[in-house]
């Protein structure tokens, strides 16, 4: 089992850049042309968030334009930057395919791993949000398979990092999901977003992480949380979550680089 991890690409409308600055679209291409060449590839590529930099159907309707190469299936959980009922609507059917009227959310059963896509967005706020009905969908979710291996991906890291977008941003009910997801040892990872750089922790016994952002705009570190944080101009990153041999799911992450010249040690 080889799950791609893409997040935050921030897409814009074709020939635009995300914040003036960012080449988005050009960044998600080049990652999905590398992802492509992966040997083994992905079985399954989750997308997780901030999709669209504005939330629009042109910016929903390009990304799908540059995912659509992947050789593998993917799907896809709204961030606070994505529209969830444009979103919903455009990525309808494999890369979507949640039947609630309110939520994002659903379970993919086709692998080894079971892989549970949250909706973690709250429409009115940045941060992320889950509510007593999320709650108890996802109760009954885990409930059927308590013993399978599984995967939750959604936008919002549960836990503080440590910078702006997770402790000031905050997210309501994290308590609601950690005591949800102390019941259920099987969890093998929460994977996130969100903050546009590579974190781990451990978490109400599982492994909360974050991935990078696939449209290069990587976070400027700030610790101090006093001051509203900015970007840097980056290579697009993806990361890669490998079962191996002996069981266990190892988390590589992969930058896109022009520089693949090999030295040897
Ligand atoms: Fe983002
Ligand atoms: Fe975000």
């Amino acid at each position: 089992m080889l799950v791609a991890q893409i997040s935050d690409p921030h897409i814009v409308e074709p020939g635009q850049k995300a914040c003036d600055v960012a080449p988005t679209s050009e960044r998600l291409a080049q990652l999905v042309t590398c992802v492509n060449k992966l040997d083994p590839l992905p079985n399954v590529t989750l997308i997780t968030g901030d999709i669209t930099h504005d939330g629009t159907d042109a910016q929903a309707e390009q990304a799908k334009h540059l995912l659509a190469p992947l050789k593998m299936p993917y799907h896809v959980v709204p961030g606070n930057h994505d529209d969830r009922t444009a979103l919903g609507k455009i990525f309808s059917g494999q890369a979507c395919p949640s039947q609630d009227a309110e939520f994002l959310h659903y379970v993919i059963e086709d692998h080894d791993t079971r892989l549970i896509g949250l909706d973690s967005t709250n429409p009115t706020a940045p941060g992320g949000e889950f509510c007593q009905k999320r709650a108890n969908w996802l109760d009954a979710r885990l409930s059927e398979a308590s013993e399978k291996p599984t995967i939750l991906f959604m936008h919002h890291p549960p836990v503080k990092f440590g910078v702006q977008e997770t402790d000031v941003d905050g997210f309501e009910g994290s308590d609601l999901l950690g005591e949800l997801i102390e019941r259920f040892p099987n969890i093998e990872r929460v994977l996130c977003g969100h903050i546009h750089l590579t974190a781990h922790t451990q978490w109400r016994g599982t492994v909360v992480s974050t991935a990078p952002s696939a449209g290069g705009m990587r976070l400027a570190l700030d610790l101090t949380l006093k001051k509203s944080s900015g970007f840097h101009l980056a290579n697009p990153e993806f990361q890669l979550h490998h079962r191996t041999t002996d069981g266990g799911l190892i988390t590589h992450q992969v930058e896109v680089s022009e520089n693949d010249k090999l030295y040897l040690f």
